[in-house]
């Protein structure tokens, strides 16, 4: 038998935050014998009684002697009673014995010990376990209570190593997360989220207790009185430590606190429903956030990692009519140009992934109120041209390429200054491209090195117009100079070497703005306004090719894509596929909101290999990935040129597909603007095998595709950015036939 995590675990204090651990400890086997000492005989009676310790006493000092090396003490009395439980241990505590606590002020343990010891002994390890609960007492003590829980660890540079480790497994050992932080940092995050909280409910409930006018009033008071105030009926004596414990930083968020709810009462005082909004709107979407994490959390817990990693096993056929996710490119400049029109847009269709929602989030920063999204509907109240606010911080925009392109060019007209930086895969993505022109234009605006980000954008800047001639076919370039010209002086153009998509163009216009298309080249003029509209973003075309080429793939396979945009400057995917022979049929094609929109049905035939036409690139240049599959299941070769721009994307695209492609057997050789792809042809499968998409969502997708064509089972790795863009893809893709796990 393996020796015990923790010899004797002493619990000094028989709560629910003692007796939890107690109960948790003896359940995972990790400790000898447990002692719990209470200075009420009967407390310590009941936790015998209730199987949380194996014996108890009343007086700690009656039991140091029977401790030794390996053994813990946890210290789990209210907050200001620790330096007395510090001072009956001082000099009578065996060598080798670990001293800890569950306190939720760590400053005051920290004194408590100096005032004892004259210094911070090396063996307490200073703790937080954020696991509390309004019960209290050794008959609330649970077992479960710090599952997927975390506990704060405050140690100090003499903290010994040994007590640190311990300690830290004792937790990990009840199914905890363990981490570090300074003391004062916790003090302070502790204040605002926790003890701010307490002291509201606490003076919430008394000021309605002691309303003589109302004396009925919790006999109303319904489900947001009870949710609200839930934690007033914690344990007063250790919530009467904490604040005399945390005084300063409790009265530093108090009076955060204050203000805002000063503010609010101006506001409902002026009936100033703009205010109301953007203070409720932006609380929603940070408490849905929120919800959003501890979802992850307890997913985390099963899944023993945040990864995600699609199972796709090989074989099935697709079917049946799919609505996929509103188009990515679209969402983004609706909230963009939503947000600097006057008056309030609605938007349908919205495309709630990642990146769209890092756009929205931006320009809530910004001071915009936006309502939703809900079921695809949201509603920007525009603040005008020049309505933006100073955000409080830095822009996080995640994997987000287009929010941080065409972001950098709407702030380079700005009154202040912004930082927008974003995840590990966008932080290597180059950003010259648009700091180069912005500058050219009179902009001022910082890069990390080489030009990637984070890109700082100074405010103040006057502008001028520039015609400027993109040295790349990017959409992204055409649209970030644009949005800059809407501040500058004169007239801004670009002129672009291929056709890229046109969204903000297009959209400009339906906001009233003129803009003058001429060929290859767009041009406006600052000085007009964008006036608010209503919005119907059609379902992505670039989410719509992954069931194109499925149903291109898959022998059998029938299946009708609704309400698809199918933009001109957009349709290469189809275009592509019809040349290498795929059956696909526009229907019911319309125009809706000066975009052109259809159902697409696709059924399977026999395909074969291309030459494809560079003219096509800008047209399909996100679906790549996705065509690449196609052209592995192909009749013959088929060569791709004049895509240089694919190996800067969310990943290396062409080295990522060829990488996976050869390990599913394919022969897939890069070259430095394509790749050269050597089809199967009809009933060619391929194998199985572990692919990294990376992180790139469009990789992981056109993988979780191949498996169609698969004769064995194909792992992605990676998988979660295809959040970023497609919601729902797996379980849209299970529907219509795939037989992929995962989420
Ligand atoms: C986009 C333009 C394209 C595309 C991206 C979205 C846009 O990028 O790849 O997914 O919304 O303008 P580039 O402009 O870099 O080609």
């Amino acid at each position: 038998m393996t020796e015990p995590l923790v010899g004797r675990l002493v619990v000094v204090g028989l709560g629910l935050i003692g007796g939890s651990l107690a109960l948790a400890l003896k359940a995972a086997g990790a400790c000898r014998e447990v002692i719990g000492v209470a200075r009420r005989e009967r407390t310590g009676q009941q936790a015998v009684e209730l199987g949380i310790c194996d014996r108890a006493v009343t007086d700690l000092g009656d039991i140091l002697p029977q401790l030794e090396s390996g053994d813990v003490i946890f210290v789990a009395v209210p907050t200001l009673a620790v330096e007395a439980v510090f001072a009956e241990m001082k000099e009578r505590l065996p060598a080798g014995v670990t001293v800890t606590d569950g306190a939720s002020v760590k400053g005051s343990v920290i004194e408590a010990a100096r005032s004892v010891w004259g210094k911070v002994p090396e063996f307490l390890v200073p703790g937080h376990p954020i696991a509390g609960s309004e019960k209290s007492g050794v008959t609330a003590a649970r077992e479960d209570l710090y599952r997927a829980h975390r506990i704060i660890l405050t140690p100090l540079d003499n903290t010994a190593e040994e007590s640190l480790r311990r300690i830290r497994a004792m937790w990990q050992a009840v199914g905890a997360e363990v981490l570090n932080m300074p003391v004062g940092e916790h003090d302070e995050v502790l204040a605002a989220t926790s003890h701010l909280p307490h002291v509201i409910a606490y003076g919430l409930v008394d000021t309605l207790a002691h309303d003589a006018e109302n004396e009925n009033i919790f006999r109303y008071a319904a489900g947001g009185f009870r949710d609200f105030t839930r934690i007033a009926s914690s344990d007063p004596v250790m919530w009467r430590d904490i604040m005399v414990a945390n005084r300063a930083a409790i009265l530093d968020a108090i009076d955060l606190y204050r203000g805002n709810l000063d503010a609010l009462r101006g506001a409902i005082d002026r009936g100033d429903s703009d205010y109301l909004m953007g203070v409720f709107t932006r609380a929603k979407a940070a408490r849905d956030h929120f919800t959003r994490m501890l979802a992850k959390k307890a997913y985390t817990e099963t899944m023993q990692a945040q990864e995600v990693t699609f199972i796709a096993q090989p074989g099935g056929v697709v079917s049946g009519t799919l609505r996929v996710p509103g188009d990515k490119s679209m969402s983004h400049r609706s909230i963009m140009l939503g947000s600097l029109a006057e008056g309030v847009t609605e938007v349908e269709g919205f495309l709630e992934g990642e990146d769209a929602l890092a756009t929205l989030q931006a320009f809530r920063d910004m001071g915009v109120v936006i309502e939703g999204p809900v079921d695809g509907r949201v509603v920007i109240h525009g603040v005008g041209l020049h309505g933006l606010q100073a955000p409080a911080g830095p822009l996080y925009v995640g994997n987000s390429g287009t929010s941080m392109r065409l972001l950098a060019g709407l702030l380079a007209g700005q009154d202040f200054d912004v930082t927008l930086t974003g995840d590990e895969s966008l932080t290597k993505r180059p950003m010259n491209r648009v700091a180069l022109p912005l500058r050219e234009m009179g902009a001022v605006i910082e890069t990390g090195p080489e030009g990637r980000p984070p890109l700082l954008v100074k405010g103040g800047q006057p502008l001028k117009g520039i015609d400027y001639e993109l040295p790349m076919a990017s959409a992204q370039v055409k649209s970030c100079v644009l949005l800059a010209g809407l501040y500058a002086e004169g007239e801004t153009s670009t002129l672009e070497p291929a056709p890229t998509r046109d969204h903000t163009e297009r959209m400009l216009a339906g906001f009233g703005y003129e803009v003058q298309r001429d060929g290859a080249r767009a041009s406006l003029r600052s000085g007009g306004k964008l006036t608010a509209t209503k919005i119907d973003v059609p379902a992505d075309i670039s989410s719509a090719t992954f069931f194109m080429v499925a149903a291109a793939i898959a022998p059998g396979s029938d299946v009708l894509l609704e309400h698809v945009g199918i933009n001109p400057t957009r349709d290469g995917a189809i275009n592509i596929l019809r040349q290498m022979g795929a059956d696909i049929e526009l229907a019911n094609r319309r125009e809706v909101g000066g975009e052109p929109v259809a159902d697409i049905r696709v059924r399977y035939r026999p395909l074969k290999g291309i030459r494809i036409p560079e003219d096509q690139v800008p047209l399909a240049i996100d679906e790549f990935p996705a065509l690449f599959v196609a052209a592995a299941c192909a009749d013959g070769e088929t060569v791709l040129t004049g895509a240089e721009e694919l190996r800067v994307k969310e990943s290396d695209r062409i080295q990522a597909m060829a990488d996976g492609l050869e390990i599913l057997g394919v022969r897939a050789e890069p070259t430095p603007d394509g790749i050269v792809i050597q089809g199967g042809g009809e009933g060619a499968v391929f194998g199985g095998g572990t692919v990294d998409s990376l992180g790139d969502h469009r990789i992981a997708m056109s993988f979780a595709v191949a498996s169609l064509r698969a004769g064995d089972t194909i792992r992605i790795l990676n998988c979660a950015n295809v959040a970023t863009s497609f919601p729902g893809f797996a379980e849209l893709a299970r529907r219509a036939g795939l037989r992929l796990q995962g989420a």
